[in-house]
């Protein structure tokens, strides 16, 4: 799993996705920049989710909010009193955790000595063994199973009440030690708010403190009324937008899976009160069938139902994606009920009601958000698709195997020799396909060589210009995943691109 990972990132690297921020003055810690592949396909996954949520959704607009927004709607939305990490430090090492995932990574161990037992049992009894009669009857497996509740019910009960005390008993109980030094020498938990704080204007006396926006959601629902009033929105309609946001976390590890600065793409759906339950089955649903749309294995996905709801909901669910480094979030699916409007409502003195013309009364309306992060979802499709595959001839090949619509390039011209004017038609198919896809040609080196390395770049064509074209007007294109190869006409070869690369 670990080398899978590290494999993900050096490729991102090699291949120009992914670089560390400032990378000449040693990087930033969990922050990253997009390289010319990464920021094509990063731009890919952006279109592909605003083409599904709001060019295909007629009660559907996107708006692009400031980054910046007045410091009172991070009063309301209970970022500034809410939006904290349980942190402690460790007095020898100086290192400091978030305390909730200390405990967790304790519970992770513990259940790792589950699918110990689990494996031990199978082998022992063959054809006849039942995971779930096991799990359900073994003594051991279940006061394994009992600590693992017992400890997490506790830690959420602690965090809930504002208990830090109890947290750091519970570590100090568990005899938790620093993973890097081994040590218990342990401070008091406190809370860290993850926000970034910055000033606006110039004199130091009249500047204003800010945040940068943690989430883009509150864009959105300081909008909510303007967007509707000129939109003549009907409840229900939503309101989708992506852009950057700020998070100043603790635990940044994981390449882009978790960092300072990254990007989201959420809508907020506005439902009249009383039917979340149905906007909530509807849009896990309908964002479970945007991420299978792409192809990507049915098994690498799963959702997981929060006990632990934020300050905001009142039911949420993540879709959970098969990371290199197992099941992780990649999306969450909130309902939210009226809580941000009525805050801002609160906040602000201005009414942020809807008048329903069937009801023929104000409301409040309720919200359902969907937010996914574009970089987790940019590792879920890079580090999905690296695969090394054992050829018949027995060497490996690296191939990227994006979805089609997602490659960066979509098609490579390829001519076979760099003389008898094979490149100057290999050139004058690059400037006619231009217009529809991102294209790329590349003389340099055998053409084997040359298919590799659009293999290893994701690239779904490969298209070569050979002696032959001079006479009959045909090409050799060949397909990235099967590597089959095929004669075609050059007039035919935007149309069979577009089959494939079109959504
Ligand atoms: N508006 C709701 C909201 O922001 P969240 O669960 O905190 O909810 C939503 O974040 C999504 O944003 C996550 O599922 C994840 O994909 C992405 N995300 C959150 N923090 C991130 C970080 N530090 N780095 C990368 N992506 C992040």
């Amino acid at each position: 799993q670990d080398d899978q990972f590290k494999k993900v990132i050096s490729h991102a690297k090699e291949y120009g996705y992914v670089f560390q921020s400032s990378e000449i003055y040693d990087g930033l810690s969990a922050v990253y920049d997009y390289a010319q592949n990464g920021a094509e396909l990063k731009k890919n996954i952006r279109d592909y989710w605003w083409k599904a949520m709001v060019q295909m959704n007629e009660n559907i607009v996107g708006i692009d909010a400031a980054i910046f927004m007045h410091p009172t709607t991070w009063k309301a939305s209970g970022h500034v009193d809410a939006f904290n990490d349980p942190l402690i430090d460790n007095k020898d090492s100086k290192k400091r955790y978030r305390a909730d995932v200390l405990i967790e990574d304790y519970c992770a161990k513990i259940e790792t000595k589950i699918d110990k037992e689990v494996a031990k049992a199978a082998k022992r009894f063959g054809d006849a063994f039942s995971k779930e009669e096991f799990v359900s009857t073994n003594p051991r497996v279940l006061g394994y199973q009992e600590q693992i509740t017992t400890i997490l019910s506790r830690m959420a009960k602690s965090l809930e009440n504002e208990d830090l005390a109890d947290v750091k008993a519970l570590i100090e109980e568990l005899e938790i030690a620093d993973p890097l030094t081994g040590s218990k020498n342990w401070t008091d938990v406190k809370q860290f708010n993850l926000m970034f704080g910055t000033k606006l204007g110039a004199s130091a006396e009249n500047a204003m403190d800010l945040y940068l926006r943690p989430e883009t959601a509150q864009g959105i629902f300081v909008n909510f009324l303007n967007v509707q009033k000129t939109g003549r929105m009907k409840i229900p309609f939503g309101i989708a937008q992506t852009g950057k946001a700020f998070r100043n976390e603790i635990v940044a590890r994981q390449f882009i899976f978790r960092m300072r600065e990254f990007e989201q793409m959420e809508m907020q759906f506005f439902i009249k009160p009383g039917t979340q339950q149905e906007w909530y089955e509807h849009w896990k649903d309908t964002r479970l069938k945007w991420h299978l749309s792409l192809g990507m294995g049915e098994d690498n996905y799963r959702f997981h139902d929060h006990e632990k709801l934020a300050h905001y909901a009142d039911a949420a669910a993540d879709i959970e994606f098969k990371f290199p480094f197992g099941f992780k979030e990649l999306e969450g699916i909130h309902s939210r009920t009226d809580f941000d409007l009525s805050q801002h409502e609160k906040f602000s003195g201005k009414k942020l009601q809807y008048f329903d013309p069937e009801e023929n009364k104000s409301y409040v309306p309720y919200v359902l958000e969907t937010s996914i992060g574009l970089d987790r979802m940019f590792l879920a499709v890079f580090s999905n698709s690296l695969q090394e595959e054992e050829l018949e001839n027995g060497t490996t090949r690296t191939v990227l195997k994006l979805p089609s619509v997602l490659a960066p390039v979509k098609a490579a011209i390829l001519p076979l020799v760099k003389k008898d004017g094979l490149p100057e038609v290999a050139r004058k198919i690059v400037d006619d396909l231009k217009w529809d896809f991102n294209v790329d040609y590349d003389e340099k080196d055998a053409v084997g060589r040359r298919y590799r390395r659009q293999d290893a770049n994701g690239t779904p064509f490969c298209i070569t210009v050979d002696h032959d074209t001079l006479e009959d007007n045909t090409v050799t294109i060949r397909h990235r995943d099967s590597m089959e190869q095929e004669r075609v006409k050059i007039e035919d070869l935007r149309d069979i691109i577009k089959k494939e690369v079109d959504v």
